[in-house]
């Protein structure tokens, strides 16, 4: 079992290529309402979870509540891709203007298994392609994870680790 510490109130980021898992992990380890996702803030502002035309106004809306939420002293756990260094530094920024620590976990399954699991799904309809441009996003993350703030890089590698995985509360004072 690998054991992931995380502060209990903190900004946590899961970080995965599609079909990763981080929507099933998300479900498994936290509250429905600890869990902002991209495809439910798309759903909200586009009545669409995958019109990708409406991501920036979604993640305006997801870092909004996450302000909100951290204001408030609430664990807030945010479902989206998060390859990208400046979809990252939106979050990095929301965790620092609120005193809240960035932590990242990152689910990194074999290709064929993220392909598989994206290819079964009737509400994604992107290509292999796509999921190599993610994959090769994620490669670059790793070095950079740390760098770029976040105070916590957890990494779970392949489907059983990622499977048997315990989220630990530690304390702030
Ligand atoms: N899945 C599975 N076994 C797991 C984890 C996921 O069979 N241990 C399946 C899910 O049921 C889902 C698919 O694989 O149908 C993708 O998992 P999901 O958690 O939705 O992956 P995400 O990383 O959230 O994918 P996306 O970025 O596309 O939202
Ligand atoms: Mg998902």
């Amino acid at each position: 079992m690998t054991v992931l510490d995380i502060p209990e109130l903190a900004l946590v980021a899961l970080v995965g290529v599609s079909g990763s898992g981080k929507s099933t992990f998300a479900r498994r380890h936290f509250a429905p309402s600890q869990v902002l996702s991209s495809d439910t803030f798309r759903g909200l502002v586009a009545d669409d979870e995958n019109d990708q035309s409406a991501s920036a106004d979604a993640f305006d809306a997801l870092h909004h509540v996450a302000a909100i939420r951290l204001r408030r002293g609430l664990l807030t756990v945010v479902d989206a891709t998060n390859l990208q260094p400046h979809a990252r530094a939106g979050l990095i920024r929301v965790a620092r203007e609120h005193d809240v620590l960035p932590v990242a976990i990152v689910l990194d399954v074999p290709e064929a298994v993220a392909w598989e699991r994206t290819e079964a799904r009737a509400d994604r309809t992107h290509g292999r392609q796509v999921l190599n441009r993610m994959r090769r996003d994620l490669r670059q993350s790793y070095g950079r994870l740390a760098r770029e703030g976040f105070r916590k890089v957890h990494v779970l590698r392949g489907v059983e680790e990622i499977d048997a995985a315990e989220i630990r509360y530690e304390k702030l004072f």
